[in-house]
């Protein structure tokens, strides 16, 4: 008999024989073994869909994971996709700066070449000018001291002539007008010089040159941006020639100096450094401008990132230089305090060791 059925019996049943009473009692006790039996087969069937419900939960766990994974590996590919791609696109936008920059320097070359030629016999001609004109003196001279010999009506209409033209006048300010000319004309082959030695078309390749003409030559160039409000102090040292490209150097020294200009709002200094140091020269550039906020300044050498009003800047200066200073195995460290200014120094060393294509 079933033991929870007995235990029934045995509590709240008769003890006496009665023939249906037995009957009903088996038929009761098959009943409890049956529901017994199907108990404990749920019991089992339950235990083992609980192990393969378990089983599967961890598949789908380890699925989930699995996916996880995907996910995260999908991310970390799409993040390294859209770095390419800015940096493809950060250096698209630097090789049109840079044939911008090439374009812009071939054609001052150009116009250089062009006022050269010109320059020249106009200078020799001021010259010879000066010349004639020193010669007429003594003529001038003679002729001046025979006219009291004229007849005093004819003297009196040479000095209406004179008087007239205003001769005296003319002739005090000859040597002044030649002398001016001159040094207008010494100015022009200055600047015709600069715009070669800046543009170098000639030689854009590696070359064993003393920095400095770079320096010098673009500073003559971007005068016109500091005009009277800049005062410009050069500290330079004696350097060795390094190898170098130079007409790209000059475009670095260029960008340096426009960023410096813009960043001086009413009046300050730029100071140009120059020294050695072993086997590298280095050359500082420092502005009493307004400074660079310290959020701003680990994005400055990115291309595009720009902190002046749209249409102003285009963000490509410092890339330019950076990619520019790189190609020389150099470097570039920037210092700067809001308010007080900013300090950019290049390094560059002496021999290249491994020279690169002359291109950027
Ligand atoms: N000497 C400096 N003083 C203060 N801020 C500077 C200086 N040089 C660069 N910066 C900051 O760095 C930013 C990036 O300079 P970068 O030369 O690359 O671009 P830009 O001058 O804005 O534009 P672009 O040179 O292409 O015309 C500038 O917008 C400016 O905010
Ligand atoms: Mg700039």
């Amino acid at each position: 008999m079933h033991p929870l059925l007995a235990r029934q019996l045995k509590r709240y049943c008769p003890q006496d024989g009665d023939a249906r009473w037995d009957a009903l009692v088996v038929a009761v006790d098959d009943a409890y073994t049956s529901f017994g039996n199907d108990h404990a087969l749920v019991e089992r069937t339950l235990e083992v869909m609980s192990l393969e419900l378990g089983q599967r939960n961890r598949q789908l766990a380890e699925q989930l994971d699995e996916k996880q994974r995907m996910m995260d590996a999908l991310s970390r590919t799409n993040e390294e996709l859209l770095e390419l791609n800015r940096r493809l696109n950060a250096a698209q936008a630097q090789l049109l700066q840079s044939e911008k920059m090439a374009s812009i320097g071939q054609l001052a070359a150009g116009v250089a070449h062009e006022i050269n030629n010109p320059i020249a016999y106009v200078h020799s001609n001021v010259n010879t000018l000066a010349e004639y004109l020193q010669q007429l003196g003594p003529l001038q001279a003679a002729w001046l001291s025979k006219e009291a010999l004229l007849p005093p009506e004819e003297q009196t209409g040479l000095q209406d002539l004179r008087q007239a033209m205003d001769y005296g006048y003319i002739m005090s300010d000859l040597d002044g007008l030649i002398a001016e000319s001159k040094d207008g004309l010494t100015r022009v082959k200055n600047i015709v010089q600069n715009l070669k030695d800046f543009s170098r078309v000639d030689s854009g390749e590696w070359e064993k040159v003393d920095v400095t003409d770079g320096i010098k030559s673009t500073l003559s160039l971007v005068r016109h941006e500091l005009r009277d409000r800049i005062d410009v102090v050069c500290e330079f040292a004696d350097l060795p020639d390094i190898e170098c490209m130079l007409s790209q150097l000059n475009q670095v020294f260029m960008n340096l100096l426009v960023n410096a200009a813009h960043a001086i709002r009413d009046k300050g200094t730029i100071t140009i450094a120059t020294g050695v140091l072993e086997q590298e020269v280095w050359l500082r550039f420092s502005d009493t401008g307004q400074g660079i906020p310290p959020e701003i300044l680990p994005r400055i050498f990115d291309a595009f990132f720009t902190a002046k009003p749209v249409g102003v800047g285009t963000g490509l200066g410092l890339s330019l230089a950076y990619s520019i200073i790189q190609r020389h195995q150099g470097r570039i460290d920037v210092q700067s305090t809001v308010g007080v200014g900013t300090v950019f120094t290049i390094f560059l060393p002496v021999r290249q060791p491994d020279k690169g294509p002359a291109t950027c």
